[in-house]
């Protein structure tokens, strides 16, 4: 399973794009009004830091809006997909942007009913959300599952691409369901690559190396 980060930061994208662990660049309405400058421009700013998909959400609610928007989007750089909210307009706009070529995630995601719709819009990707689904009681791994097997027939290359991801659990317990993209929040990348008995276990061969025999 492949990861991207999900975030609009600069500074947290070219600090994971270093440890040549991440793929590509997810982010949404929340992430970018965290992020001072035009929109457009930080987009573009991400797709010079990560050479691979660049996700930029549409604001527009109607069709023809998530169309116009989703165009400028992808009119950016070529690595730009075209987040797209999983509601009537969005099946809508999926279906004409993907005529166009361009690439769109289908996001929001929360069951395999939402999941075939998308994927039979022509959706590059859909996005389950775990961790909100989790936050309401209902089983967001198990929905995932449910969205990995229904797509898994081959009839449409659509990739499902875990989001709302709150731990390192989440991430395997994504990878184990069939994901086949997490994108991960920096923190939780971090979290990932730390362990107590890695700390440990470097701490005892310094101190050992420290009692070498001469
Ligand atoms: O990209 C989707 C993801 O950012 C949403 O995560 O934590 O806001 O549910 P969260």
């Amino acid at each position: 399973m492949k990861l991207f980060i999900d975030t609009a930061n600069l500074d947290e994208i070219g600090a994971a794009a270093k440890l040549g662990v991440i793929h590509g660049v997810t982010t949404n309405p929340t992430l970018i009004s965290r992020e001072r400058g035009d929109f457009a421009a930080i987009i573009r700013e991400i797709t010079s830091l990560v050479d691979g998909p660049v996700f930029a959400e549409v604001l527009a609610e109607d069709a023809d809006g998530m169309v116009r928007e989703g165009l400028e989007l992808a009119a950016i750089h070529e690595n730009v997909c075209v987040k797209i909210p999983m509601t009537p307009a969005g099946l809508e706009a999926i279906s004409r942007l993907s005529k166009e070529g361009v690439k769109t995630a289908c996001t929001l995601v929360f069951s395999a009913a939402q999941a075939l719709l998308a994927a039979n819009a022509g959706a590059r990707y859909v996005a389950p959300f775990v961790g909100r689904a989790d936050d309401i009681g209902w089983d967001g791994i198990e929905a995932l599952s449910a969205i990995a097997d229904v797509l898994s027939d081959g009839d449409f290359d659509t990739e499902v691409i875990a989001a709302s991801v709150r731990s390192p659990l989440h991430v395997v317990e994504a990878a184990r369901a069939g994901a086949d993209i997490a994108t991960v929040p920096p923190k939780v990348l971090a979290q990932m690559a730390s362990h107590p008995l890695t700390d440990a276990g470097l701490e005892r061969f310094r101190r050992d190396w420290a009692l070498k025999k001469d």
